[in-house]
C-alpha cells in the first residue's frame, strides 16, 4: 500500500470483531515501530502487548472507562524509557525527545497494521500512575499511548482535517504559504 494512501485511509477504530491476531502481522507492527526515527537513535520506546481481557478490561478502567477497548484483540502499551534519552539529553531529552520518538513509532504501527486489514486507535486519555501500577513498570519507565489493535467491526467517516491554507505559513508565523 502507497505511503500516503495509508496516512489519509486510516481511521481510529472503536469497535472490533472478536478474533486472535497473526503473530507474523503483530510482528510487522513492531517492526515498523522500530524504523521510527529517535533522537540520537536512542529508541527510548518499550512496548507491552496486553491480551488478558482482565488486564484489558484494567486498562479501559484506567482510560476514563473507554470500555470499548476491551473488544479489541489486544492492546498495545507504548512506553519511553525517560533514562535513555535523559542520560544524553537531560531534561530536553526525558521531556521532549523521548515523547516525540515514541510518538513517531504509535504512528508508524497504526499505519502498518491499517496497511495489514487491521484497525487501531490511540488511546492518550489515561491516569499514568494507574496505567503503571497495572503494567508493573519500573519508575523510569512511563506509559505514553495505548494501542488498541484487532479486526475492525466499523468503517468510520473521515473526520475534517485544517486545510492547508489555515496551517502553512511562510517564513513568518504572520504570513500564509498560499496567496
Ligand atoms: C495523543 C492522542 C490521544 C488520543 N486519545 C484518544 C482517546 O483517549 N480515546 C479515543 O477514543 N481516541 C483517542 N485518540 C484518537 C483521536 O480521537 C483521533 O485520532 C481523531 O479524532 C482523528 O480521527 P482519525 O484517527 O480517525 O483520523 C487520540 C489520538 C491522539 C493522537
Amino acid at each position: 500500500m502507497d505511503v500516503l494512501e495509508a496516512i489519509k485511509g486510516r481511521r481510529s477504530i472503536r469497535s472490533y470483531v472478536p478474533s486472535e491476531i497473526d503473530v507474523k502481522q503483530l510482528e510487522a507492527v513492531f517492526e515498523a515501530a522500530i524504523w521510527a526515527p529517535s533522537a540520537g537513535n536512542l529508541q527510548p520506546w518499550e512496548f507491552i502487548v496486553v491480551d488478558d481481557k482482565e488486564v484489558m478490561r484494567r486498562l479501559a478502567r484506567a482510560s476514563l472507562n473507554q470500555m470499548w477497548m476491551v473488544e479489541a484483540s489486544s492492546i498495545i502499551a507504548v512506553c519511553a524509557d525517560l533514562d535513555r534519552t535523559g542520560v544524553i539529553y537531560g531534561e530536553r531529552g526525558r521531556r521532549l525527545y523521548a515523547i516525540q520518538d515514541c510518538a513517531a513509532a504509535t504512528q508508524n504501527m497504526l499505519l502498518a497494521a491499517y496497511s495489514q486489514g487491521l484497525g487501531t486507535c490511540w488511546v492518550g486519555a489515561f491516569y499514568d500512575d494507574e496505567v503503571k501500577r497495572i503494567l508493573n513498570l519500573p519508575n523510569n519507565v512511563r506509559p505514553l499511548a495505548l494501542i488498541t489493535i484487532g479486526q475492525p467491526r466499523e468503517r468510520p467517516t473521515t473526520p475534517p482535517r485544517r486545510g492547508l491554507k489555515e496551517i502553512v505559513h511562510h517564513n513568518t508565523f504572520r504570513k500564509p504559504w498560499y496567496r
